[in-house]
């Protein structure tokens, strides 16, 4: 994604100067004539002018990469870089021209801070080096959000470590204390055409990337680290977005690996490495009465490992017009899973507001395609679907899945579907 200079056209004019010039020299041995010499000084002007013009376009080009360094950013984690980050941001977002925003090795302390779009063309940040929260955690934990992206059109974010030093925060959370609402690590809000490729984040206090309203989004090789008991620490957050893709990512995280909330259209999840946490969930859904859907999600190729849940959609027991439907899980190993594949309808924490307990969001069309392994508990299949909207089109085909090393059940209630191939354990549907 970094443009380097290139100057493969001056090198061009460069090679037709000089055979230009091979060429009159020639003539001038042939005619020698004085008129033949004030062409040949003309016409060389006139190449010279564009040549020059040529390399000075290349060379502006190749300026637009802005170094936090040259911002006064210190890479010593001591001096605070937020102001340096912001004006390197600003610079970058009105250059007419697409630019980078570089961040060579090093440790950077940065606050809060927010990238705000729209920007003139495309931004890469390239990041080398490791960007770490105060150690105060009121500092990012007031605003909700460390590194907040908003309206940026190409946005790349390529490289980089988070250290979002969250232990003192769930510490704080676990005790009960007076403590600010939390941050989330980095946070993308209506924004199209983003790319986030080799981000590590560590210790985030709350989601680690979150992806809220945004189309056309490509989540690549990334990794996310926090302890297995570290609260509401999601590793990827998706919501209200269309055409996410996340690929070939490493997650191991206190709450869902990844979570899919409301509005969520054509997500694409492949090579998904997930455990500790709890699993690739869609939901909770349903909380409100009015609430968009779920559509069109594939996860294949992935592998949960000691995680509480595999495959899991939940939902509030709540009246709502929110559902979930065309959902693709295909190829998938479980390894010591506690509920490897599960949809349950009666969430209702603390019995808010739960009329009949009965949840209003339909799930249909879902297909369990090639997943075996191992469950923890002896339920390996769940459906616990809604009273008075069961679950409909359930497709599960090539299921291998055992209770360590004894037979595993199945469970069903208002569930409705199909079966194909052999299924391990034995089918309710
Ligand atoms: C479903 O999502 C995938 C991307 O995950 C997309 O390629 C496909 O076109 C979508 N299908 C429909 C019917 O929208």
């Amino acid at each position: 994604m970094i443009s380097y200079p290139s100057f493969s056209a001056s090198k061009y004019i460069s090679s037709f100067i000089y055979l230009y010039f091979q060429k009159k020299i020639r003539e001038i041995n042939y005619f020698s004539q004085h008129i033949h010499m004030a062409k040949l000084i003309i016409s060389c002007i006139i190449v010279l002018f564009f040549s020059v013009l040529f390399l000075f376009v290349e060379l502006s080009n190749a300026a637009t990469t802005y170094n936090v360094l040259s911002f006064g950013a210190v890479p010593n984690e001591q001096t605070d870089a937020t102001q340096s980050f912001l004006n390197a941001w600003r610079a970058a977002c009105s250059s007419v021209e697409a630019t980078t925003i570089y961040v060579p090795k090093g440790r950077y302390l940065v606050g809060a801070a927010t990238f705000r779009g729209p920007c003139k063309n495309r931004i890469t940040v390239r990041i080398d080096g490791t960007l770490v929260a105060p150690s105060d955690y009121w500092v990012i934990g007031n605003s909700g959000y460390w590194l907040l992206f908003i309206q940026v059109n190409g946005i790349s974010v390529i490289g980089g470590n988070l250290d979002a030093k969250g232990a003192a925060f769930w510490a704080c959370r676990n005790s009960n204390n007076n403590c600010p609402v939390g941050a989330r690590s980095i946070t993308f809000n209506w924004a199209n055409d983003v790319v986030v490729s080799g981000l590590l984040s560590i210790n985030s206090q709350l989601t680690h990337l979150v992806i809220n309203s945004c189309n056309n989004v490509m989540v690549r090789n990334v990794r996310i680290i926090a302890p297995d008991q570290s609260p509401n620490t999601d590793g990827i957050h998706v919501q209200s977005s269309t055409g996410v893709t996340i690929t070939g990512s490493r997650i191991k995280t206190g709450d869902d690996c990844i979570s899919i909330g409301p509005g969520t259209r054509n997500l694409w999840m492949e090579k998904i490495l997930c455990g500790p946490g709890h699993g690739v969930s869609i939901g909770s859904l349903g909380r409100n009465y009015e609430e968009d859907g779920v559509q069109n999600v594939t996860l294949t190729y992935s592998i949960f490992t000691g995680s509480d849940n595999g495959l899991r959609i939940k939902s509030w027991a709540r009246p709502s017009t929110s559902f979930v439907k065309n959902i693709y899980y295909r190829n998938i190993v479980m390894k010591y899973v506690d509920n490897p594949i599960i949809i349950d309808q009666n969430y209702c924490p603390n019995g808010q507001d739960c009329p009949g307990q009965t949840s209003g969001v339909k799930i249909s069309q879902v297909t369990y395609k090639n997943i075996e392994g191992t469950s923890t508990t002896e339920v390996a299949m769940k459906f616990d679907c809604s009273p008075s909207n069961p679950c409909e089109g359930i497709q599960i085909q090539d299921i291998k899945l055992t209770h360590m090393n004894k037979k595993a059940k199945s469970f069903c209630k208002n569930v409705q579907g199909i079966k194909k191939g052999v299924i391990l354990p034995d089918s309710c549907i």
